[in-house]
């Protein structure tokens, strides 16, 4: 007589324990990786500033024009005199066009200072005050590495690549 009863019901799975138990894991293992990588590919997509992206450099173009030309200036020119300081100490906006010092940057440090202003002993000396907003809680990151990649489009070839080398250097660094 074969018998049914919940009782037996542990023994069954006893013996089917260790496929079960295992398929669980390895299950459960690949659910892990597949968010995870997921989740990484994400935050690269985000970060990721390519100045050959038309589409990417066309919705950088509206989020410069809307939240950086006013001090960065329209054609990216920067503040007059930017490198010398203001009457309230503080240094004028400077030009993003391949006269400035933006392209001196590796992507990770412009999307940093984007999103968190010169964040001070992170991106400039500790105690440091600066007229550079931070654009973390108005732009989404995608925004962020979208107005980089019009900035990078903006530069002659030359820059362009001489600012990649920094950035490769950079990336090999960490
Ligand atoms: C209210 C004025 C203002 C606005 C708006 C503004 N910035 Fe700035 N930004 C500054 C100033 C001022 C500095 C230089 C700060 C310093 O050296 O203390 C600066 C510096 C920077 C730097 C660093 C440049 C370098 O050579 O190190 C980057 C990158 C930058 N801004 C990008 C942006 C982007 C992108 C936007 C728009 C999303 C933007 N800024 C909007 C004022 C502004």
């Amino acid at each position: 007589m074969t018998n049914r009863s919940p009782i037996m019901i542990p023994g069954a799975y006893a013996k089917a324990g260790p496929i079960v138990f295992w398929s669980l894991v390895a299950g459960a293992l690949v659910a892990v990786i597949a968010v995870g990588a997921n989740e990484f590919l994400k935050a690269g997509a985000a970060r990721r500033s390519d100045p050959s992206d038309a589409t990417l450099v066309e919705r950088g173009r509206t989020v410069y024009d809307r939240h950086c030309a006013a001090c960065h200036g329209a054609q990216l020119e920067g503040q007059a005199n930017w490198q010398s300081r203001l009457p309230n100490g503080r240094m004028p906006a400077p030009p993003h066009d391949a006269s400035g010092h933006t392209w001196h940057h590796p992507d990770e440090v412009l999307f940093g200072i984007v999103k968190e202003g010169l964040r001070p002993g992170k991106y400039a000396p500790p105690g440091y005050k600066s007229d550079m907003p931070a654009f973390g809680g108005t732009l989404a990151d995608d925004e962020t590495a979208a107005v980089i990649a019009y900035i990078m489009s903006r530069w002659p070839r030359e820059i362009q690549l001489r600012q990649a080398e920094i950035d490769r250097n950079a990336r090999t660094r960490r």
